[in-house]
C-alpha cells in the first residue's frame, strides 16, 4: 500500500522525501522560499546568499531522482536568485520556459532608485524531449468578439481559432488580496489558476505532483480539483492545519478559516 500518496507530511522536506520511491513523480512544482527575508515561522528566507543557493542545490539533488524520466520541473522565483539557480538546474535539464508571472501590482509608490518589480520568475524545465505536455488542456478560448472579428471566410473553420490559443510565457494574473475569497493565512500564496495550469499542463490526469514547499497548500489543492494525486512537505505547523482545511472543503473554492501562524501540534504528520 502506499503511504505518502495524497500526504502532506508536516516536517522538512529534506527530511522526508527520502520517503517518496524514485521515479515515482510525474511533476514536481514548487515554490521554495525566495530568500528575501520572509517571516514563514522558521529561518528558511532568512539565510545567507552563499547558504541559499547551498541549501537549494541540496534539495533539488534530492528532489529529481524523484521524477519520472518523461517528468517536468516547475520552480517559483525571484529575480535576485533566477540566474543562479536556472544555471544549477540547466546542468541538470532541459530548460523549456523562462514564465512571468506579473502580479498586476497597481501603480503606486515604488521604489525611487529602481524600477518596482511586480513580477515573479517561474522556471520550467524537463528531463527529455519527450516530456508531458498538454497543451490543448491549458488554452486559453477566444472571446466573443474576436471570434466575430475572425469571421471573414478565411476565418471559417480555422482550428486554432475554436480551440483557443497557447497562453503564452506572460502571465498576468492579480496576486491574492485579504479580501480575495480564494485567499487564507499564508504571506506568499500563489493563486491557484496558475498552479492549475501547470498542473493540467504538466502532470497527466491520475499522475503524481510533487511540492517540497506547500506553504498554504496550493498545488495540494490545485492537483486534488483537477483530478491529479500530490505530495509534499511544509515545516510550518499552522500552515499544514491550513492546508488540511483547504483540501477538506476544495469545492467550496478552497477556502480555509482565517488563523495566525504559531507552533501548534503538527496536523498531518505520519
Ligand atoms: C513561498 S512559500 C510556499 C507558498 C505556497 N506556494 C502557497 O501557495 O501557499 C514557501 C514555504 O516553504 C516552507 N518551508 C521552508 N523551508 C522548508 C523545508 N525545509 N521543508 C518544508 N517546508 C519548508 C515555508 O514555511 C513556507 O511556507
Amino acid at each position: 500500500m502506499t503511504t505518502w500518496l495524497n500526504r502532506v507530511f508536516c516536517e522538512d522536506a529534506l527530511e522526508g522525501i527520502a520517503r517518496i520511491p524514485d521515479g515515482s513523480i510525474d511533476l514536481i512544482l514548487t515554490d521554495p522560499p525566495y530568500n528575501l527575508g520572509k517571516d514563514y515561522g522558521n529561518a528558511s528566507d532568512q539565510q545567507t546568499v552563499a547558504d541559499y543557493l547551498a541549501w537549494t542545490e541540496q534539495w533539488v539533488d534530492a528532489a529529481l531522482p524523484k521524477l519520472k524520466p518523461n517528468g517536468s520541473l516547475y520552480i517559483f522565483l525571484t529575480w535576485r536568485f533566477s540566474p543562479e539557480i536556472f544555471v544549477m538546474l540547466k546542468q541538470r535539464m532541459t530548460m523549456m520556459n523562462e514564465i512571468i508571472w506579473d502580479r498586476r501590482v497597481p501603480s503606486m509608490g515604488g521604489s525611487t532608485r529602481s524600477f518596482t518589480s511586480v513580477h515573479d520568475t517561474v522556471g520550467f524545465f524537463v528531463n527529455r524531449k519527450d516530456y508531458y505536455f498538454d497543451l490543448d488542456a491549458v488554452r486559453i478560448p477566444y472571446d466573443a468578439e474576436t471570434k466575430k472579428a475572425r469571421s471573414r471566410s478565411i476565418f471559417v473553420g480555422a482550428k486554432w481559432l475554436e480551440v483557443g490559443y497557447n497562453p503564452k510565457d506572460l502571465w498576468s494574473v492579480s496576486r491574492l488580496h485579504r479580501e480575495h475569497s480564494e485567499r487564507v493565512d499564508h504571506p506568499t500564496q500563489k493563486p491557484l489558476e496558475i498552479i492549475e495550469r501547470m498542473v493540467k499542463a504538466s502532470c497527466p490526469p491520475g499522475g503524481t505532483v510533487l511540492d517540497l514547499f506547500m506553504g498554504s497548500g496550493t498545488t495540494a489543492v490545485a492537483a486534488q480539483r483537477c483530478g491529479r494525486n500530490f505530495v509534499g512537505f511544509e515545516l510550518n505547523p499552522a500552515y499544514c492545519e491550513i492546508i488540511e482545511a483547504r483540501l477538506a472543503e476544495p469545492a467550496a473554492d478552497a477556502k480555509a478559516p482565517k488563523r495566525k501562524p504559531g507552533r501548534k501540534a503538527p496536523a498531518l504528520q505520519e
